[in-house]
């Protein structure tokens, strides 16, 4: 930087002026100094593109850094590649931009020479990006999982501490504010998995999409799994996992019980947290506010500062893993049998021969028909299927068996 370019505020041409937009807009000019203090260089809004205002073309020209906060892939991709290949370092909270298209954006910005920051992608104000591709950076990773949907676990949460049903409680997130007038991608995991699509992508290096990533939502828990649950000492999430295993990696957004020693366990409301796993760092847990206007535009604040200061991390994809997707896990089973002498032992027979052996069970009769809740231990996904197939075929067994992820693991 030469001292004429010093001495010009910075222009930051900025796409979007929503929610995160604006507060950025009003935290930037409210740090300015800061910024200026940290960085040498005064930052200033030079240009804004909304539905109704500004033109992409004469907002670039105008720009030193592009800030994205429009969301959607089209034409935010357009936007963020025109910006790289002028020469543009970006910042964007986009995580479905990155989840859907990383390859080519890291590759135009490698090609530019140029930064693209995306920390406000994942979990919002928890600096998870940075501390996996500069804290972390040369760590041989084992396993990034955490819960990184505020909407969700604001759900889960609700619907365990009232008893009430799955859509109550959504529409009770949505009076607070917590879930959207349209929250399908939260509900059904969908804005998990591209979290967590970035989050596998900077753990392994790996190119790893959004389509690759398995995902299953919250739409089908039921409130008395939570209460079952609860008698057995389990409070549920909804978990992203990006792990290596069997050579590959799995990625994976599901429900999961954890038990209550384990650190995501106490995560209530609409937090987030992330626990990244290394033999070199044993296991580290950050967890915050994974959304809202404010605590987003921090985090795309922080991603402009280290743009002016020069750092650059490095986005590197150095090895294609094959996704592995038969991996282990423990189970929740929940099922509905008649209330007669042997039915226990029959579905022990069927576990047994399908060799998933039992950690816990809870039985309730209600008349005729019982509830037999049980945990079982680890055991591969496509056995412990195997066998729940085979237990809903028992004559015995009245509705089709119902089950949730478990983990065992405590800390
Ligand atoms: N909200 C959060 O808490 C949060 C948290 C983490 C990450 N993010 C991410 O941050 C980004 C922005 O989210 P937000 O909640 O601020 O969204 P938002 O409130 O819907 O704002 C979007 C902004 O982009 C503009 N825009 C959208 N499409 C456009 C188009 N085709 N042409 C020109 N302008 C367009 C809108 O213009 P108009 O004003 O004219 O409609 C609006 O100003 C998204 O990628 C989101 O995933 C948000």
């Amino acid at each position: 930087m030469n001292s004429e370019e010093a001495s010009k505020p910075v222009r930051i041409g900025l796409l979007g002026r929503g929610t995160v937009g604006a507060a950025f807009a009003d935290l930037l000019a409210e740090r300015a100094g800061a910024v200026e203090a940290a960085t040498g260089r005064r930052p200033e809004v030079s240009g804004v593109l909304t539905r109704s205002e500004g033109e992409f073309a004469a907002i670039l020209e105008n720009s030193e850094v592009v800030v994205e906060l429009m969301g959607g892939t089209d034409p935010a991709r357009e936007h963020v590649l025109a910006a790289l290949r002028a020469g543009r370092p970006v910042v964007t909270a986009n995580k479905q931009l990155l989840a859907q298209h990383g390859d080519e954006l890291f590759a135009a910005a490698r090609e530019a020479g140029v930064q693209l920051r995306f920390e406000a992608a994942v979990a919002a104000v928890i600096p998870i990006v940075r501390t996996i591709q500069e804290s972390f950076g040369v760590t041989e990773i084992a396993k990034v999982f955490g819960i990184v949907n505020g909407t969700t676990n604001f759900i889960l949460s609700e619907m365990a501490a009232t008893g009430a049903g799955y859509e109550q409680t959504l529409a009770r997130a949505q009076q607070l504010g917590y879930a959207e007038a349209d929250p399908t991608e939260d509900v059904n995991g969908a804005d998990a998995a591209a979290k967590m699509a970035i989050l596998a992508r900077l753990a392994f290096h790996s190119p790893v999409t959004l389509s690759e990533v398995s995902c299953q939502g919250i739409e089908e828990i039921q409130p008395d799994d939570l209460a079952y649950a609860k008698e057995l000492g389990l409070s549920l999430k909804l978990l992203g996992a990006a792990e290596r295993r069997d050579g590959g990696i799995s990625v994976r957004v599901f429900p999961c019980f954890l038990y209550a020693g384990h650190p995501l366990a106490p995560i209530e409301g609409p937090f987030n947290a992330v626990m990244v796993e290394a033999p070199a760092i044993t296991e580290v847990t950050m967890s915050g506010p994974g959304a809202g206007g404010l605590q987003t535009a921090s985090a795309v604040l922080g991603d402009v500062v280290s743009i002016l200061a020069g750092e650059a991390p490095v986005h590197e994809t150095r090895v294609e893993l094959p996704i592995v997707s038969d991996v282990t896990s423990s189970f929740y089973l929940h099922l509905e049998v008649a209330d007669r002498p042997g039915v226990l032992a029959q579905i022990a027979t069927v576990l047994g021969d399908h060799e998933i052996s039992v950690k816990s069970v809870v039985q309730r009769g209600s008349g005729e028909e019982a509830r037999l809740v049980m945990v079982v231990h680890e055991c591969l996904e496509s056995r412990f299927a195997a066998a729940v197939e085979a237990i809903g075929k028992l004559g015995d067994v009245r509705s089709a068996p119902r089950f949730i992820h478990v983990i065992e693991e405590e800390f």
